[in-house]
């Protein structure tokens, strides 16, 4: 990373419950506002305010119906649906700050890379540059049913498919269109240059596309590539592809140990591994005094839905918990899901109970909960910033959008004290301000095929 500071993204989604499941019911909680556009530029503004690089959407294609086999209980308790899709919320926020970055989900199992790459053309453009694709897989089997695909596809398959879908897409917005292709003379009647614009002529085992990309260059080209997979097949993706890599390990060691192995494996495909930055999740629970921040969390913790988690949890790990004793340890199991989320909680000394893993996921999943004064959680993320050696954090919601407003008004001023943050935007797009360049670097393997 170029510079010295703490990186942020709000880590939300637009739909009434991403990670904390319950947190609608809690007093003044806003999260049934996902709907109301004003919501969403109302936040924009607030992660601007607190320096943040960007607003991160999750987002899931099908239903949590693997806890009892049965749809009802996600329904019932607003377990990632209803859920709407983020893109369409970015141009709104991007027309009410200057600087904040967008980044936005989406499947490569149930998309299409030549019309995916449209989509973030567009978007890239209508941002100034300032938005990122979070590449994921897809682990609902429901979504398969939906999209009428059949079975979900199994794990590395998914991922086979992914890389595939980047390779098109790499082609499409790096090398199809030349910088100066479009050339805008009046006098000729010329707009673009055709000797600039190439077909990709991609024939491979999923996709035939042969091109030309039907966008322009955008400010960023390709968008800020973000990734998530924490298998072996998933860490392979990461490393090749991301820029941006979200962490989701429950313990220090184990983020660093993540974090090794992903520079590890990144350089072994040419790349500079320093250019990756990692991104954990964490729970901030703030308040003026130790004491207002307990309490704050105990009401937060009063509001938990343990089923809903169960509901979550079981989506994540296609295995239904509602199987489970709760005393019962989690043994390693292989899924076709999210192996992380497994692994978060699975596997050596640290075995959870189902019940232990279920409270402690209450609030944000597979995250470290910090609860405290402004000071006491700067200590926390200084440390993990400088000791572990994450680049910076997605801070995920508990209640909405006090959180947020919570971090900004309280975190961010000590942060920036001890200057962990940024006073001011260093760059006009989304990965100038993370990586000090507009364009992804040259040692990035779309670069280096290209
Ligand atoms: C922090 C984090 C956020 C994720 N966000 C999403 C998401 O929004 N949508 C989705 O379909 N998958 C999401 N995933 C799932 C991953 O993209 C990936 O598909 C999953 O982790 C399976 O890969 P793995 O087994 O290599 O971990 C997320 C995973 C993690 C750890």
């Amino acid at each position: 990373m170029p510079d010295d500071h703490v990186h942020l993204n709000l880590f939300t989604m637009n739909a009434v419950e991403h990670v904390t499941v319950g947190s609608w019911r809690y007093p003044g909680d806003q999260s049934a506002r996902y709907t109301d556009r004003e919501y969403w530029t109302e936040v924009a503004r607030t992660a601007e305010r607190g320096g943040f690089d960007g607003v991160f959407f999750a987002d899931v294609r099908g239903i949590y119906d693997v806890y009892g086999d049965d749809r009802d209980p996600a329904i019932e308790r607003a377990v990632q649906t209803p859920s709407n899709d983020p893109a369409y919320l970015v141009p709104a926020m991007a027309e009410a700050t200057d600087h904040l970055g967008f980044a936005v989900t989406k499947s490569t199992s149930y998309n299409h890379p030549y019309q995916l790459a449209r989509e973030f053309s567009t978007l890239d453009h209508v941002t100034d540059g300032r938005v990122a694709f979070n590449v994921v897989t897809s682990y609902l089997e429901s979504a398969a049913a939906n999209l009428g695909v059949g079975d979900r596809m199994d794990h590395d398959e998914r991922y086979d498919r992914a890389e595939e879908f980047m390779d098109v897409c790499y082609a499409l917005w790096e090398d199809s269109w030349d910088d100066d292709a479009v050339v805008r003379d009046r006098d000729s009647g010329r707009y673009s240059n055709p000797e600039k614009v190439r077909a990709i002529d991609h024939d491979g085992e999923h996709f035939r596309v042969p091109g030309p990309h039907g966008c322009e260059p955008s400010p960023q080209r390709t968008p800020v590539v973000y990734q998530a997979g924490s298998s072996d097949r998933g860490r392979a993706f990461a490393a090749k592809n991301a820029e941006a890599v979200f962490v989701s390990q429950p313990t220090p060691e184990k983020v660093e140990a993540y974090v090794a192995d992903l520079r590890e494996r990144a350089a072994a495909h040419g790349r500079d591994p320093d250019e990756l930055a990692f991104f954990p999740g964490i729970v901030p629970i703030v308040a003026p005094t130790e004491a207002l921040a307990e309490a704050k969390a105990e009401s937060y913790r009063d509001a938990v839905d343990v089923e809903g988690v169960l509901t979550l949890l079981s989506g994540f790990v296609d295995v239904d918990l509602s199987e489970l004793d709760p005393d019962q340890r989690i043994e390693h199991i292989e899924t076709d899901a999210i192996q992380g989320t497994v692994n978060a909680f699975a596997g050596g000394e640290s075995d959870w109970t189902v019940r232990e893993m279920a409270e402690f996921a209450g609030l944000g999943t597979t995250s470290p909960v910090v609860v405290g004064t402004p000071e006491q959680v700067a200590d926390e993320i200084e440390y993990w910033y400088r000791d572990v050696g994450v680049d910076g954090f997605n801070v995920k919601e508990v209640a909405r959008p006090e959180t947020l407003t919570d971090f900004v008004d309280l975190v961010v001023p000590e942060l920036r004290d001890r200057d962990l943050l940024r006073e001011t935007y260093e760059a006009d797009t989304l990965r100038g301000n993370l990586f000090g360049r507009d364009r992804l670097s040259d040692t990035h393997p779309a670069k280096q095929d290209g």
